[in-house]
């Protein structure tokens, strides 16, 4: 009989016990919720500072001199006749030629060595093919310097 009754005052007890953690587990979940969101939020704008630092990168590195060297030298080379900054002309506009290749310097540079294979205008590339002559004897600093002002077009 005793052991009838301690049996069943510990089930109760413990029954008790479920009963009370449960809404306690809810409350906790529910004040999970918030900090998540907070968590997300926080993680927004830390990206968003990051896109503002890679910006300001990128204007710096487009305001030192390789950009100013490379619009002269492109100027003194003859490029302008054809290729506009942002109108298609004879030649593909510079903004099309940034879009194609993105922030690949080197990529461009080799193009500009006669190494590379054209990617935006393949079709007219026999127009294109003897103006890279005029390049012939550039540093790669000034390849360099050509294929920044280009890139600078975006
Ligand atoms: C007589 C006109 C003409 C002149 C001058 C000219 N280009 Fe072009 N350029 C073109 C044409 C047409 C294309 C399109 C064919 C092509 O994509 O290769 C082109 C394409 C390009 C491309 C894109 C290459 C690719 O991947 O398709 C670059 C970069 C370029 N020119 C740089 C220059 C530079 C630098 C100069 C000066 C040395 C120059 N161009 C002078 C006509 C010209």
């Amino acid at each position: 009989m005793a052991m009838k009754i301690r049996y069943l005052l510990i089930s109760g007890l413990m029954l008790g016990l479920v009963a009370c953690e449960q809404p306690q587990k809810k409350e906790e979940q529910k004040s999970e919720a918030p900090k998540q969101e907070a968590v997300k939020q926080e993680v927004k704008q830390e990206a968003k500072q990051e896109a503002k630092q890679e910006t300001k990168q990128v204007a710096t590195a487009s305001a030192d001199g390789d950009v100013e060297k490379g619009k002269a030298l492109f100027n003194a080379k003859g490029c302008g006749a054809c290729h506009q900054p942002a109108a298609d002309t004879v030649g593909p506009s510079l903004k099309k030629i940034a879009q194609a290749y993105g922030n690949n310097v080197d990529k461009l540079v080799k193009f500009l060595k006669g190494e590379g294979k054209p990617i935006v205008d393949p079709a007219k590339f026999a127009v294109m093919k003897p103006q890279l002559a005029q390049l012939k004897g550039l540093s790669e600093g000034e390849l360099r310097a050509i294929a920044s002002y280009i890139l600078s077009h975006k």
